[in-house]
């Protein structure tokens, strides 16, 4: 493309937190440090001849930002680098994301197998809108091996699951999963939100496509919304990048620039918040005044091991469970000066969700129960702030549990 001439470095054998910073830089002619942000919509043609070679794929031309641009192309990239992936399409939400790679490839008729455990909003999705247009929608319980086996006996073609799931941190076998759904003639997607591609690559277990709300972690800033596809070529080339470009789902070259600095300090911010992560579950886990943790980092968690084998780090999630149900977590939540009540996650600052009264409101009440989530619940991001600040403001929260009335009979 265009801008590549001079000083562009490939990829090269330093390690991940320094390509971050050095690979792949596409510099203009002008030779700037920082990754230059192509603000423009349209790009010019030298003559009618060379916007017929760019239109027929003879000429190497920016053509439509809706289709690419030099800056979005740095981010995916950038993107490839980080999980590993053949190939990438970024997105203008996490939503975006979700939607292209579940629906491009589906015909009536197809069958699509998800995990109970998943974000709202893909939930949505496939118990609504996709059996509306005859397509067969499956729900099952993620971490029952057996249920698997039992629902990719019939041929399917595509399976959807998160791990570790929003909110409970479910860890899901990615690697039995993925030989079922071949097994089965499907593709298996990944949403990879909590774990992060700097903690865990599904690829390598044997996924087909990782989706991200690149909104979370990746920009961590609380800024922008965006999302990413990635995968192997042939598959993404074949319906999922035309079916962004067409319907318009692109990333804009403004957010792409965004993502390009966040992700300069995306190892730092993470390792730094994974920290935090550990050291705040760790304090919560020893209170009498909660019922219940999960964070991977716990050898508590429910499926620790399978966290161990899957995960480079337990990342920055945790969920917990108080005592006095909804007052209990209200009164919490109400008595933190510090950490934020949000609906965000991955940010930098620290963020307390209520997900039975938020997130997750439009499960019916069973559902919710059946995915663990209790009025209790609360879903805790844990951000960049000194551990200790953080620790001081939940025991103001546990404090608030201890003038809850209704703890003591629960
Ligand atoms: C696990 C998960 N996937 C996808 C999304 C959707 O991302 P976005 O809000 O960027 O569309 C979210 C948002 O909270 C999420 O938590």
């Amino acid at each position: 493309m265009i801008i590549k001439e001079n000083i562009m470095k490939k990829t090269s054998s330093h390690r991940l937190a320094t390509r971050l910073l050095h690979d792949h830089i596409e510099r203009s002619f002008f030779s700037e440090t920082c990754e230059a942000l192509f603000l423009t919509s349209g790009f010019i043609y030298k003559n009618a001849q060379q916007a017929e070679r760019t239109f027929k794929k003879e000429e190497d031309h920016y053509q439509y930002s809706r289709v690419n641009n030099p800056t979005i192309t740095n981010l995916e990239n950038r993107l490839i680098h980080l999980e590993e992936a053949e190939c990438c399409i970024a997105t203008s939400t996490g939503m975006s994301a979700i939607f292209t790679a579940l629906f491009a490839g589906l015909k009536q008729g197809d069958r699509i197998v998800a995990s109970k455990a998943i974000f709202g909003s893909t939930y949505w999705f496939i118990d609504y809108f996709l059996p509306k247009i005859g397509i067969e929608a499956v729900f099952i319980e993620g971490t029952d091996i057996q249920e698997w086996k039992k629902a990719l006996s019939k041929p399917t073609t595509t399976v959807i699951i998160e791990s570790p799931s929003n909110p409970m941190l479910d860890i899901l076998d990615i690697k039995q999963i993925a030989n079922l759904t071949h097994q089965a003639g499907g593709k298996l997607i990944i949403d990879n939100v909590f774990a992060t591609p700097l903690y865990q690559k599904p690829l390598k277990f044997g996924a087909d496509i990782v989706v991200y709300s690149c909104t979370k972690h990746m920009d961590g800033q609380g800024r922008i919304l965006a999302g990413a596809i990635l995968g192997k070529k042939e598959l993404l080339e074949t319906d999922i990048i035309p079916f962004v470009h067409n319907a318009g789902l692109t990333i804009s070259a403004f957010d792409a620039w965004i993502l390009l600095k966040s992700l300069e300090t995306f190892p730092l911010r993470m390792e730094k918040m994974t920290k935090n992560a550990q050291i705040c579950a760790e304090f919560l886990e020893k209170s009498d005044l909660i019922n219940l943790i999960r964070y991977p980092g716990l050898c508590s968690h429910p499926h620790y091991e399978l966290a161990q084998k899957q995960m480079d780090a337990p990342s920055t999630m945790i969920a917990f469970e108080v005592k006095g149900g909804k007052e209990g977590a209200f009164n919490f939540m109400n008595a933190l000066n510090l950490i934020l009540i949000c609906n965000n996650l991955g940010d930098s600052r620290s963020i307390v969700t209520h997900p039975a009264t938020t997130t997750h409101l439009k499960v019916n009440p069973e559902d919710r129960l059946k995915l663990g989530i209790t009025d209790g619940t609360i879903r805790f991001s844990v951000g960049l702030e000194d551990s200790q600040d953080l620790i001081e403001d939940l025991q103001k929260g546990l404090d608030a549990l201890k003038i809850t009335k209704k703890y003591k009979n629960k």
